[in-house]
């Protein structure tokens, strides 16, 4: 490859969950450091990083049909920017992406991003890099500070999982589970809310299986963790996701009905209301266990909103079994949720099973859970109307004097009226449809 001239501007493009959007903003923060800015709206970049997701099928392929875009704009301009690939499928296939993309000049895994700046070095030089090693918590110091643009801002807190779900691979693309030390949580926090942070969400893989020690040695939880944070002066929300129901413990359902930060809303995947589907996905709960703890957290937290992932078409699944899965969907009635097509995933031990379900029977399921979901999350947004609420600010609506924000049950409420980005708008919530509701503000 012939040496490029070092970019003056970037964009990173990330696929997937909310993990990679804050490897996505860490990234842009170390290429920040180096002069680059983020490319400006409409405008080419110079270095482009596709922060890719590899947890179904569709997302991992979008990886390829986007490089070679980027490809085909960049000889139709004369000028091709520089292509890094970064996140899972970084992790699981850098090898196969270098020998399959030549216009790749960078592989770096979720893990080994914050060598970056060496890897970009090389790249100048006209040399590919390939960087998918697995250091345990190194990336996180060699970071730089955290800088922010919205008022609500992710910190993770804890990384990789060892639960071994049979469809899953982020066991193996991600690492086994570790935990993020406290006091560096705790000043990364300090760092959002000083730039203009109202909200922060805690993320993790099995963020619920973080563990650590405070201040003093003793030995802490989320729960605590989120105690500890509901401290800082100016943070006015906290939330955190995802959890895994094996994960969670009494002290972080009671900081639900405790702390008056931590908001109503509890995401937590069951993936599928039957036994023996659960057992088969290695999931180590049944649907009875999930039900109980859900009401655990509504004993403490009675207006607590919650929101699952499914999975439709799981090896064997029978139409009975998928009518358990529409079972819990009613007992739960939850405010919100993700549903997708089992997708097999090299190398988990469920893509090797026989029985994989027909692609017209999981598209079938997959409508019928959306739409008894979509009933749920109607419902649950018209039974708000006429209660007052606290919306945080998130960005300008399509009108003038039109604002979108996020009510404490994460429903989107959009307001007309006076407001900033950053404020918290008291209002009445009115108008429900199946995914925002109006909020008239109370002055
Ligand atoms: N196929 C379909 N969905 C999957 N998920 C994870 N792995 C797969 C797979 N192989 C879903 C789960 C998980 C969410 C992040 O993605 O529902 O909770
Ligand atoms: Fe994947 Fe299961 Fe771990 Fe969630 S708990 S990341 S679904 S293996």
């Amino acid at each position: 490859m012939k040496p490029a001239a070092p970019p003056r501007t970037y964009r990173v493009k990330s696929f997937g969950c909310q993990m990679n959007v804050y490897d996505g903003e860490r990234m842009g923060e170390l290429l920040a450091e180096r002069g680059i800015a983020p490319a400006s709206e409409g405008e080419e970049a110079d270095l482009v990083i596709l922060n890719t997701c590899h947890i179904r099928e569709k997302a991992q392929e979008k990886v390829y049909s986007d490089i070679g875009r980027l490809v085909a704009a960049g000889k139709e301009k004369g000028k091709a920017p520089l292509i890094a690939v970064a996140g899972c499928v970084a992790q699981a296939e850098g090898e196969e992406i270098m020998a399959r993309a030549p216009a790749v000049s960078i592989v770096v895994g979720p893990q080994a991003y914050h060598r970056l700046p060496e890897m970009l070095d090389k790249a100048e030089k006209g040399e590919r890099a390939t960087d998918t090693d697995m250091p345990a918590i190194a990336k996180f110091d060699a970071l730089p500070a955290r800088r922010k643009r919205g008022p609500s801002a992710f910190l993770t807190v804890q990384e990789g999982c060892d639960k071994f779900c049979t469809y899953c691979v982020v066991p193996y693309t991600r690492g086994a589970e570790i935990s993020r030390p406290f006091k560096d949580l705790v000043a990364e926090a300090h760092k959002l809310v000083e730039a203009g942070a109202k909200e922060i969400t805690l993320l993790g893989q099995n963020v619920n299986a973080w563990a650590g020690e405070d201040e003093r040695g003793r030995p802490v939880g989320l729960g605590g963790l989120i105690r500890m944070l509901a401290r800082i002066d100016g943070l006015a929300r906290i939330r955190y996701t995802t959890s895994h129901p094996n994960d969670m413990d009494d002290d972080l359902i009671a900081a639900h009905g405790e702390v008056e930060k931590l908001m109503p809303y509890l995401h937590l995947p069951v993936q599928a209301g039957n036994d023996r589907i659960l057992k088969a996905m290695n999931r180590q709960h049944t649907a009875e266990g999930y039900l109980r703890l859900i009401e655990r957290f509504r004993a403490a937290r009675p207006d607590i909103a919650l929101s699952g992932d499914f999975i439709v078409g799981f090896p064997g699944e029978t139409e009975a079994e998928f009518a358990d899965t529409l079972s819990i969907v009613d007992a739960v009635r939850y405010a919100a949720c993700f549903s997708f097509k089992y997708s097999p995933r090299p190398g988990t031990p469920a893509a090797a099973l026989e029985n994989q379900i027909a692609p017209e029977v999981m598209d079938d399921r997959l409508q019928r859970l959306q739409a008894r979901i979509g009933q749920h999350q109607l419902a649950f947004n018209r039974a708000s109307v006429g209660t007052r609420c606290e919306v945080l600010v998130e960005r300008k609506g399509r009108h003038p004097g039109q604002w979108l924000g996020k009510s404490p049950w994460l429903q989107s409420v959009w307001i007309e009226g006076e407001a900033a980005i950053g404020d918290l708008v008291a209002v009445e919530l009115a108008e429900a449809g199946p995914n925002s509701l109006k909020g008239l503000p109370i002055y």
